[in-house]
């Protein structure tokens, strides 16, 4: 049996939900952890843009898509104001970017390919769909050591991740599956390993 990458389906949802716990552990909130009825109501308002890796039943991983029209991702706003809360109510089935909302890999199944097969499976939803680009926030939760040994700002950190002179666990891996840094967004969500910052990260087909 082997891993497969599969569009998400109701039979998934509860082990969708399972693995933010493991992915997101404290200091990072709880309440901004997927619930049940988030993923179902994700799974209804935009079928195409939520997918899983599933070992038989078992869910390994998942990621999250939103659609939002061009003047929300211009804005670089808040993720809140972004995708309208985690029922993402901004979802527009028009819009010009596909908006990566969340990206969860098991830890004991990190560093074998899992997050760039998702990747994958988002750049063909983008080339399928015809949008102008792909776009996510990305949190950098290695920044708040760097800072106390460095007492360096999120910019420089953010920067020194681009050029490969620190490592984030999560920047990096999102730098290396073929997304461009853009920005970085200061008080993008509560997240205090990340300083509330967010690197905005896109790819264009
Ligand atoms: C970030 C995350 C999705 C990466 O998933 P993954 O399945 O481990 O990533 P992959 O194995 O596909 O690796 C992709 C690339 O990143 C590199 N990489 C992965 N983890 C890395 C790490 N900790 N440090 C440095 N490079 C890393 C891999 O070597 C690979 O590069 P290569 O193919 O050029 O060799 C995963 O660590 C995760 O779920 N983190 C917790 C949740 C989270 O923070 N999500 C993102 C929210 S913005």
């Amino acid at each position: 049996m082997s891993v497969q990458i599969v569009p998400l389906s109701a039979e998934h949802v509860e082990g969708a939900v399972a693995l933010q716990r493991l992915c997101f552990p404290p200091p990072f909130p709880e309440e901004l952890l997927w619930k049940v009825e988030h993923l179902h109501r994700h799974h209804e308002l935009f079928p195409d843009g939520q997918f899983v890796a599933v070992l038989g039943s078992e869910v390994l991983a998942s990621a999250s898509m939103a659609r939002i029209a061009e003047e929300r991702w211009q804005a670089h706003a808040s993720w809140d104001e972004t995708v309208g809360g985690p029922f993402m109510t901004h979802f527009d089935p028009e819009g010009s970017t596909l908006y990566g909302m969340d990206i969860s890999v098991a830890p004991s199944a990190r560093g074998q390919g899992l997050g760039r097969r998702l990747y994958e499976a988002r750049f063909d939803a983008l080339a399928r769909l015809g949008c102008r680009r792909f776009g996510t926030a990305c949190r950098v939760p290695d920044y708040a050591s760097w800072a106390a040994s460095t007492g360096g700002t999120v910019q420089d950190y953010v920067a020194a991740v681009a050029r490969a002179e620190a490592i984030d666990r999560t920047l990096t891996p999102l730098l290396r599956v073929g997304l461009d840094l853009i920005a970085v967004l200061e008080e993008y969500m509560d997240d205090s390993e990340s300083g509330n910052a967010a690197a905005l990260l896109e790819r264009t087909p």
